[in-house]
């Protein structure tokens, strides 16, 4: 049976967390799940507790004994540092070569979205490449305090990590369907690294003749995300990019509060985790929104083999919306995070029975 570590964490991440587990429970009422979850208590408070985010041992059980991490969000003013996030969100994304970060950024109802001009819903998936590019921590600080201070962050970039996540955006637009997927990068200013995921994006998309294939810099993608958003299908990017146009496609498709995520290994190891992060200026006010943790459930199960549980949970979501039952971060939205999580899971609870 999977075994799921469900870290809640900081800030908003224990409340949406809270509610994500609600609907999970819902389901698990009705049906059958497979499925383990094992609570974790890591997070801000554990590190200024004990002085350490995560030990070695804790590390290995995660990765050895758990098939998954289940991630509210992590990040507190009293940890500037952000020591506790190097080591646990990155640090399993790193050791646990976790290099699919896939974000899907869906707008449930046309409505929903911030722009004027958008006629229906739609969706962009996006890939990030999640273990090279300017996350690896390589450079340093020379002449550190002094007027001459200098800061090097080196922008790593190899042909193996830049291919596999190519490929995984390829491989998804086909299994899905989806027409058309776009590689944003700056490959006008950096040459070597941009020359690098052009000529790579080629080579591997010859093998996709049926999916049309474009290029875009990321200062452009930024805008036409603002401008027509619903123009582009599958994205592929670099860590960074991935990270910047992430939070923007979330927003443009209803809000940064309704995107999960994916961070994978096909094959061996997964993390969920909404978009979004602790939000310190909202935490323990009962308004985070806790679609984003929910739909992360819908990845999970969809990971998992429970497509249609995925699916139920997406109609849930657009079911809460369309009842105007949401928080305030959505236009209108007056309710609170736990009603918002009850209504979907009794929404869900009552579609299985
Ligand atoms: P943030 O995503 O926490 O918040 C940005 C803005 O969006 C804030 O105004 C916040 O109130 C709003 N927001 C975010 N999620 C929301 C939700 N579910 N419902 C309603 N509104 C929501 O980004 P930030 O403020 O830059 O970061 C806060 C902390 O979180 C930092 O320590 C950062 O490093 C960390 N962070 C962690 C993760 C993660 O754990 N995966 C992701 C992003 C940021
Ligand atoms: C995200 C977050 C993280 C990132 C931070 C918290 C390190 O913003 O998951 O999008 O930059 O990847
Ligand atoms: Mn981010």
């Amino acid at each position: 049976m999977p075994r799921i570590a469900v870290i809640p964490g900081d800030g908003i991440g224990v409340e949406v967390m809270k509610e994500a587990r609600r609907v999970l429970a819902a389901l698990d009422d009705t049906e059958t799940l497979d499925l383990e979850l094992v609570d974790w208590d890591l997070g801000a408070e554990r590190y200024l507790r004990d002085g350490v985010a995560i030990t070695e041992e804790e590390f290995r059980a995660l990765a050895d004994d758990h098939d998954a991490v289940f991630l509210g969000a992590l990040g507190d003013p009293r940890v500037p540092g952000m020591e506790h996030i190097k080591a646990i969100l990155l640090g399993l994304r790193f050791k646990l070569d976790l290099y699919v970060n896939f974000r899907p950024c869906v707008l449930p109802l046309a409505r929903l979205s911030p722009l004027t001009g958008i006629q229906k819903p739609f969706r962009i998936d996006i890939f990030r490449e999640n273990t090279e590019g300017l996350y690896t921590g390589l450079g340093g600080s020379f002449k550190t305090g002094t007027p001459d201070e200098i800061a090097i962050e080196k922008d790593l970039h190899t042909r193996k990590g830049v291919e596999r996540i190519i490929r995984a955006a390829f491989e998804y637009a086909k299994l899905r369907g989806r027409g058309r997927v776009t590689l944003v990068d700056k490959a006008n200013v950096q040459r070597f690294v941009g020359g690098l995921w052009r000529k790579v994006f080629e080579e591997v998309g010859e093998a996709y003749p049926r999916i049309s294939q474009d290029s875009m810099y990321v200062d452009a993608m930024a805008m036409d995300l603002v401008r027509r958003p619903d123009h582009y299908e599958v994205l592929v990017t670099s860590n960074l990019f991935g990270d910047i146009i992430s939070d923007l496609a979330a927003v443009v498709t209803g809000g940064l509060g309704l995107a999960p995520s994916a961070n994978i290994h096909p094959g061996q190891y997964a993390l969920f985790e909404p978009v979004h992060g602790s939000a310190p200026d909202i935490a323990g006010q009962g308004l985070a929104n806790p679609i984003g943790a929910i739909r992360c459930v819908s990845l999970m199960l969809e990971y998992f083999g429970y497509e249609h549980l995925g699916d139920r949970i997406e109609e849930g979501v657009l079911a809460s919306i369309e009842n105007g039952i949401t928080t305030p971060d959505l236009v209108g939205g007056k309710s609170s995070t736990e009603e918002v999580g009850r209504w979907i899971a009794s929404y869900v609870e009552s579609a299985s029975a």
